[in-house]
């Protein structure tokens, strides 16, 4: 059922688990994650990027995002991922997405304050939650796009005092952390800060949201979802499973055909979304 992304996330962060969140770019990632949620009695969350709107347009992913959450069985919220401007998130509140993330993570301090909090008050006014980020996440691209190729390093991580001033200034409901993490494929598996993890948690009583998931180590991933991070972006780990899979049918199978591609696609989807959804520790509870 389509379900508040602030009530699957502070539940999450409640019970010390964390909720998958998947970019889908087609109706196979979307019924392969759905399946995989529903077979593990796991909430979930499917959204999408602006970045990736040339794609997959807003207009028409929408739409599709909505029926198979409310068709769903466990809780799944639509999200926006990297909102870029305050347009662009009133566009999804108006295609029925019931979360927006504005990312004003690149701008300064204050202008990342104001935008977000314009975006807060609309939001609100139209029963959607909002997500934010504070520090830069480093960036290799997802999506198919050209990221910038630079690592997370300490001096972007997100600082524990900013992060309180933030959120008490701009009313969000989730927060974007940087901790070492980074979007795309990392050149070496990283080591996430979780001391400044646990800081941030500390200071906030607030859901906190690792961006960048695939590439991080299984040990990493556990930490994080026992010192209060509440929803793990993954995006890349999806499209990479998807490539291997087609790559391996089209060694094996002599006279390939567009169905069983498909069927390949939603197999890697699912595959994908049950491997995160266990680890996150998110399995059985939509029961
Ligand atoms: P990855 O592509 O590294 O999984 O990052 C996903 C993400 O953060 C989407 O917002
Ligand atoms: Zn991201
Ligand atoms: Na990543």
């Amino acid at each position: 059922m389509l379900t508040s992304y602030k009530s699957i996330l502070n539940k999450a962060y409640q019970g010390g688990y964390a909720v998958g969140a998947f970019n889908c770019l087609s109706l196979e990632n979307v019924m392969g994650v759905i399946a995989a949620a529903e077979e593990l009695h796991s909430p979930v969350i499917l959204q999408l990027a602006e970045v990736q709107f040339p794609y997959a347009p807003m207009e028409l992913m929408a739409p599709l995002f909505l029926k198979a959450a409310h068709q769903s069985s466990v809780p799944v919220a639509v999200h926006l991922d990297h909102g870029q401007s305050f347009e662009t998130c009133a566009r999804a509140i108006r295609m029925g997405f019931n979360s927006v993330m504005f990312d004003g993570a690149c701008l300064p301090f204050e202008n990342n304050v104001s935008i977000t909090k314009a975006v807060v008050r609309m939001a609100k006014a139209a029963d959607v939650d909002v997500e934010a980020e504070l520090g830069k996440v480093g960036d290799t691209g997802f999506g198919g796009g050209e990221g910038t190729g630079s690592a997370s390093t300490a001096d972007v991580f997100t600082d524990v005092e900013e992060s309180a001033l933030f959120i008490e200034k701009t009313g969000i409901d989730a927060l974007a952390i940087a901790i070492g993490n980074l979007h795309g494929k990392y050149i070496a598996t990283p080591k996430l800060n979780i001391k400044r993890l646990t800081e941030i948690s500390e200071r906030n009583n607030m859901p906190l949201v690792l961006h960048g998931g695939s590439g991080t180590s299984e040990e990493d991933f556990k930490a994080c979802v026992h010192h209060g991070i509440a929803k793990i972006n993954v995006a890349t780990a999806m499209q990479i499973a998807i490539t291997q899979k087609i790559e391996k049918y089209l060694q094996q199978c002599p006279q390939p055909n567009y169905i069983d591609m498909k069927w390949k696609m939603i197999e890697a989807s699912k595959e994908t979304a049950l491997y995160h959804l266990r680890l996150f520790e998110s399995e059985g509870k939509a029961l």
